[in-house]
């Protein structure tokens, strides 16, 4: 699994935590920046880079970071195939894997401490799609995104 890294300005010091992490447990990653504290970046840009990473193959899952993870997740979910949850519980972490089969986990600097969010982040890089009734659902996601779901 390789997973697609990227924040604005607001959670640089986050992302930084999550990188760190997944280096602890040996999970590749591309880091899509930003790359510094004082470098400015909007969140639309940092879903974008992260998201089309997933799109084109090279990466199978993304952590996107933004003050609140809302504004990340509005601007992923806009992208054809990805399905982004922004999350601040252990709960939602596991479930939008195991039910949703997300692909973008977004979160807020301003939201989550570190320790959580890398608990987060473990949750939704370790739980399986559950697939199955979820599967239909999934796929009526696909439906709606195409203009198709009636
Ligand atoms: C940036 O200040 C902030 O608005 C952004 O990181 C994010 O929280 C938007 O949803």
């Amino acid at each position: 699994m390789k997973v697609a890294i990227s924040c604005d300005h607001a959670a640089f010091a986050l992302k930084e935590a999550i990188r760190a992490h997944l280096e602890e447990r040996g999970i590749q990653y591309h880091d899509f920046g930003i790359y510094a504290a004082d470098e400015k970046r909007d969140y639309p840009y940092a879903s974008l880079y992260a998201c089309r990473a997933i799109q084109s193959g090279e990466c199978d899952r993304g952590i996107v970071l933004c003050g609140t993870g809302v504004g990340v997740s509005m601007a992923a979910n806009k992208l054809a195939g990805i399905r982004a949850a922004c999350c601040s519980d252990s709960f939602s972490a596991k479930y939008t894997r195991a039910h949703n089969d997300a692909n973008v986990l977004c979160m807020g600097e301003r939201v989550v401490g570190a320790g959580l969010a890398c608990q987060l982040a473990d949750l939704f890089l370790d739980t399986p799609f559950e697939g199955g009734r979820h599967a239909r659902r999934v796929e009526q996601i696909a439906a709606l995104e195409r203009g198709e779901l009636e």
